[in-house]
Order: C-alpha cells, then sequence, then structure tokens
C-alpha cells in the first residue's frame, strides 16, 4: 500500500514548477496518511466525493461555497497568520469573507455609507498610523458590512451599493465612517457547508462587525474587521476571525453632535479605532 503512495508522490513530483510540485506531493502524502488514518470506507469515500460536486455546483461569482467550507474549518484563517506576521504593534489581518465587492463608492470624511438603510445610527472615528506612530494621509479605507438582518448587498437582489463605501485618511491621518450599527449573523446555511455543520455543536453565527480592506502607499494591505465589544458570538465565531485587539466598545451617545461635525437627532453609538499599518518589508 506505501508503494501507491510513493507512486503517487513520484509521479506528481514531476511537475515542472518546483512549487507545485512541492504541494502536490505533500498534498498526496497527506490525502493518503489522512485515509489510512481514517480507515476510509468507499460509502465515506463517495459521499465526500458528492459533497464536493455539491459544493461547486451552488458557487457562482456571488457565492463562493469552497472559501466559506475553507473558513468554517479554520484554513482561511490560518493563511491570514501564516501570510501576515506582523509586528504585534500593528493593527491584525482577518478574513476578507466572502462579501466584499470591488468598486465601492468614494465617500467624504463623515459621510453616512448606510444612506437610509434602517439602523441606529455608528460613528466609527479615528486614525491610520505607522507603527511609529506618523499619521497616515491619503490611505484608502473600502469598508462594508451587514445590514440589523445578517444580510450583505452580496447577498440581496439590488443595483445601487448598499452598506460599502471608500473613505480616504486625511493629511493628519484621521478617518470618520458614518454608517449604522451591525448585527451578527449566520452564515449561509442552505448548502453544503451548512448540512456538514447541521451535525455538529458547531454555532453557525459571527459577531457583529464592520470589515475594513485599507490600502496606503509604503505599507501593506490591510483586511481587518472591528468587532462590537459585548456582542454575542464573540467567543465562538464561526471563521475564527476574532482577535482581542480588534473588539471595541460602541459607547452610546445621546442626541446631538457627531465626530464630523454633523449632527444626530436620535441616540448613536460612537467606535473609536486608531489603524496601524505594518510598512512594506
Ligand atoms: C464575513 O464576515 O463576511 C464572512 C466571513 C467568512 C464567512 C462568511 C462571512
Ligand atoms: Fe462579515
Amino acid at each position: 500500500m506505501d508503494e501507491l503512495t510513493d507512486l503517487a508522490v513520484q509521479r506528481w513530483g514531476t511537475a515542472k514548477d518546483p512549487r507545485l510540485a512541492q504541494i502536490m506531493t505533500a498534498l498526496v502524502r497527506h490525502l493518503h496518511n489522512f485515509a489510512r488514518e481514517v480507515a476510509l470506507t468507499e460509502d465515506e469515500w463517495l459521499a465526500a466525493m458528492r459533497w464536493l460536486t455539491r459544493t461547486g455546483q451552488i458557487s457562482d461569482d456571488k457565492r463562493e461555497e469552497f472559501i466559506l467550507a475553507s473558513d468554517v474549518l479554520g484554513l482561511s484563517m490560518l493563511v491570514v497568520q501564516l501570510n501576515h506576521r506582523f509586528d504585534p504593534a500593528a493593527t491584525p489581518a482577518t478574513v476578507l469573507g466572502p462579501f466584499h465587492i470591488e468598486g465601492s463608492p468614494p465617500l467624504e470624511y463623515g459621510a453616512d455609507m448606510s444612506d437610509g438603510v434602517p439602523g441606529t445610527p455608528l460613528c466609527i472615528v479615528g486614525t491610520v498610523r505607522g507603527l511609529d506612530g506618523e499619521p497616515v494621509a491619503g490611505a484608502v479605507l473600502d469598508v462594508w458590512q451587514a445590514d440589523t438582518d445578517g444580510a450583505y448587498e452580496a447577498q440581496l437582489d439590488v443595483d445601487e451599493a448598499r452598506l460599502r463605501a471608500k473613505y480616504v485618511s486625511r493629511p493628519d491621518g484621521s478617518y470618520c465612517v458614518r454608517t449604522i450599527a451591525p448585527k451578527g449573523y449566520t452564515i449561509p446555511m442552505d448548502g453544503p457547508v451548512g448540512d456538514l455543520i447541521a451535525r455538529t455543536a458547531i454555532s453557525h453565527f459571527r459577531p457583529a462587525h464592520v470589515h475594513f480592506l485599507i490600502t496606503a502607499d509604503g505599507f501593506q494591505p490591510l483586511i481587518t474587521h472591528l468587532f462590537q465589544q459585548g456582542a454575542p458570538y464573540l467567543d465562538n465565531d464561526v471563521v475564527f476571525g476574532t482577535k482581542p485587539e480588534l473588539i471595541i466598545p460602541f459607547d452610546s451617545r445621546e442626541p446631538g453632535p457627531n465626530p464630523d461635525g454633523g449632527s444626530s437627532g436620535r441616540p448613536w453609538l460612537e467606535a473609536r479605532y486608531d489603524f496601524v499599518l505594518q510598512p512594506m518589508s
């Protein structure tokens, strides 16, 4: 039986690209050892093949079921950790997730990206800085989030950008995002990933968060989230995306002036966070 593994490793080791040869030979070795370890039956093998087929069939340009599978297995977060070993003082990276949409509309400092979507007003304010505390001007903050039903634009049939925008940090590094407070939500449970999770005790929820993708000249791109302190599911995020450094209070404020000079006629929430970017190496 070991001869079969050796032969398969040898064959895949002929890949012309050395990196591909390294990846494929390791994959073959681990797959064969996995099948040996669990003494995989033919029925189980077939069930796995059918699950993979369904995962492909349900995927399209808006639904990334394979990425979701990687997320709930902890693989996506592991790959983030392997590839973004930032200085401890830098803001940590987390998963991109399947709901980022390219080309969000630019908005001014303090402009409201919720644009009438119902929810509690939230201002997220702070600065973008480098490791030495120097302000980073002109950083682009690409921001996206779910609505209070936990739905992202990518999951809805809408024509206009919804709950997503790009802000630019000012000369002193400051930024201000005006939006609504997000709620925790379930990952899509109506596909093969959900079928598998439903057979476990795993919670299928993510804690309330806002996503950021921050780019600035001379710095490594930062993909991260800010999580609301005290929100449900912070200690059992289904995609392993939470980090203590990214959990911040959303403080209650009375109706009145907002940090951007505007004003809210309703009670609102204020969250403060300074992003620290890792320089290009
Ligand atoms: C998200 O935060 O948008 C997300 C990340 C991974 C899986 C599902 C959703
Ligand atoms: Fe999300």
